[in-house]
């Protein structure tokens, strides 16, 4: 069963005197264990999408079900709050505090249970993604792109969601962090059974997700293209 879907999602943007269809009818489902990557040229509509299943915008016409429920009667904020996690291309995170206390910002806010050591919890899910005790107590600034990107990574994972919501994550990374940060989304996906959406402009990146979702701006739908083994 899907975690994730979109029934008829339909979204417009005022063009001038009309309005431009971004979304025409969108029909598409998401399942946990699976990465998926949404690919489509610039202004293709990639991020606004992503913004309408993560209940930052809210559709014209149509719905977004999480386990069959509509996100709007579940509450868009509860939904943001309890269900998924989103990682942005600039992480996002707060720069004054460390990597453990941007994870427990999240961990204090999410109404999802929690173990009461959430300060060890922080830890050790930061250590999951690499980032080890030291790098973990130390203040955002000081750390690379790419480790905080591991950083937002944690944050996202650390409330127990199983829907991961990235929007080009690897957009101000390396070739080489950008790989192994595209390896953690893979093993989140394959190992701890998440549902991975992520937004990206390379194909060699695409090509290596489970479930490839092109948007078309002549339909303004996506064309699905299955990329398992069977
Ligand atoms: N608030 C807005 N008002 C009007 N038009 C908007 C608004 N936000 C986005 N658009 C337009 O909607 C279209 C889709 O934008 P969106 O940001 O979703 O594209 P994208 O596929 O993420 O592009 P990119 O790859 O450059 O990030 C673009 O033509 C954009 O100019
Ligand atoms: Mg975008």
């Amino acid at each position: 069963m899907s975690i994730l879907e979109t029934k008829n999602l339909f979204f417009t943007y005022p063009d001038g005197d009309s309005r431009k269809v971004i979304l025409n009818e969108v029909n598409v489902s998401f399942e946990k264990g699976k990465f998926y990557t949404i690919l489509g040229e610039s202004g293709s509509g990639k991020t606004t999408f992503l913004s309408l299943i993560s209940a930052l915008d809210k559709p014209e016409k149509g719905d977004i079900l999480y386990n069959g429920e509509s996100i709007k009667k579940i509450g868009y904020e509860k939904f943001r709050r309890n269900h998924i996690g989103i990682v942005f291309q600039s992480y996002n995170l707060i720069p004054y505090m460390n990597g453990v206390e941007n994870v427990m910002v999240a961990m204090s806010i999410t109404e999802n249970e929690m173990t009461k050591d959430i300060k060890r919890q922080a830890l050790t899910i930061l250590e999951s993604v690499g980032i080890d005790g030291s790098k973990a107590t130390r203040r955002i600034n000081r750390l690379s792109g790419g480790e905080q990107q591991r950083v937002a990574i944690a944050r996202a994972i650390s409330t127990n969601v199983d829907v991961i919501i990235a929007d080009e994550p690897t957009g101000n990374l390396d070739g080489k962090t950008s790989d192994t940060i595209i390896e953690l989304f893979k093993e989140l996906a394959h190992e701890r059974n998440k549902c991975v959406i992520m937004v990206t402009h390379a194909q060699k990146v695409a090509d290596q997700s489970d479930i490839i979702l092109k948007l078309n701006t002549d339909t303004q739908n996506f064309e699905v293209i299955n990329n398992e083994v069977v």
